[in-house]
């Protein structure tokens, strides 16, 4: 079958893992353990996740000239993740994460942008160009907002389909809202970007604020129970899968992957949000942002399992 070609506009990171039994407070020191440098980064994990799904995908995005920078393109190659829009910068780091993981698989993440602080407006030409012939546009909010504002305007215009994750959240430029074709927030991204909203607004009356009556679909992710779609014609949930969570970093990148292969292969919105929530679900069995992303055949063989 022929799928539409995904590209990922994002940034790419080197994870320090860390389990701990709890969160530590400010000024303790805790003893934690399983420590590991891995792949992540919001951008390269979609990236990676679209490729073990078997979609073609390209990645946009920058690397530092240095030893993480080049096992990234490495693990890319070995991904089936296309790089002939990744740069590596001289001089520049490669992004990092510092990811501590509590006994409940949930995370705290602390970044530094390295080569990603650098995706600016030269650098979108460049990568715009190099992905002229994708189809589906991939993006989060882990590179400069303008970058992301300009590029999204700029697909728009090309008539390409626009997934933005906004995450990590910030309140959301009205003109960067309205190029995008879906918004997929979790909880925490929802409520920042609703932040016009009054506090006591509740998910529903806050997805709906977002589609505003427009063509957009917003898809709250929320992990094991699932997704809610937001459109014009109203909301609707989509119930989620229970598994045991080891890890949780990398979830709803992993959702976005499936959400965008469905699409790439033209499944109805809601068996898109049905593969997403799979994916993402088997996402959180494993340690580290991306072991446990699965192939096509396991998110298939979890949802024929719900049946
Ligand atoms: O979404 C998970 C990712 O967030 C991690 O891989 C880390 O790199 C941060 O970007």
């Amino acid at each position: 079958m022929a799928f539409k070609k995904c590209a990922v506009i994002g940034s790419i990171n080197m994870d320090m893992v860390l389990r701990v039994p709890r969160f530590p407070a400010a000024g303790e020191t805790l003893t934690g353990s399983g420590f590991q440098t891995v792949p992540g980064g919001k951008g390269a994990n979609q990236a990676i996740a679209l490729g073990r799904l078997g979609m073609p995908v390209r990645m946009a995005g920058r690397v530092g000239g240095d030893p993480f920078g080049q096992e990234y393109l490495d693990h890319f190659r070995r991904s089936g993740v296309d790089v002939a829009a990744v740069d590596a910068v001289p001089g520049a780091s490669t992004g990092v994460a510092d990811i501590l993981v509590n006994a409940e698989g949930e995370n705290c993440i602390v970044i530094a942008p390295g080569a990603n602080g650098l995706c600016d407006r030269a650098w979108l030409d460049r990568a715009l160009a190099a992905t002229a012939d994708c189809d589906i546009f991939l993006l989060q909010l882990e590179i400069p907002l303008d970058t992301v504002a300009e590029a999204v305007a700029r697909l728009r215009a090309r008539g390409k389909t626009i997934v933005l994750d906004p995450a990590p959240a910030v309140p959301l430029p009205a003109e960067l809202l309205a190029a995008v074709d879906y918004l997929t927030p979790n909880e925490t991204e929802l409520r920042i970007v609703t932040a016009d909203l009054p506090e006591s607004a509740g998910i529903e009356a806050r997805v709906r604020h977002l589609v505003g009556g427009s063509d957009r679909a917003v898809i709250h992710k929320r992990g094991a129970d699932g997704a809610y779609i937001g459109t014009r014609n109203g909301i609707e949930h989509v119930p989620g899968f229970s598994v045991k969570a080891v890890d949780t970093t990398a979830a709803g990148d992993t959702f976005n992957a499936g959400f965008a292969a469905g699409l790439a292969m033209g499944l109805p919105l809601r068996e898109a949000v049905r593969l997403g929530n799979a994916a993402g679900a088997l996402a959180v069995t494993a340690y580290g942002a991306q072991q446990g992303m699965p192939t096509l055949a396991q998110a298939q063989a979890l949802l024929a399992s719900e049946a």
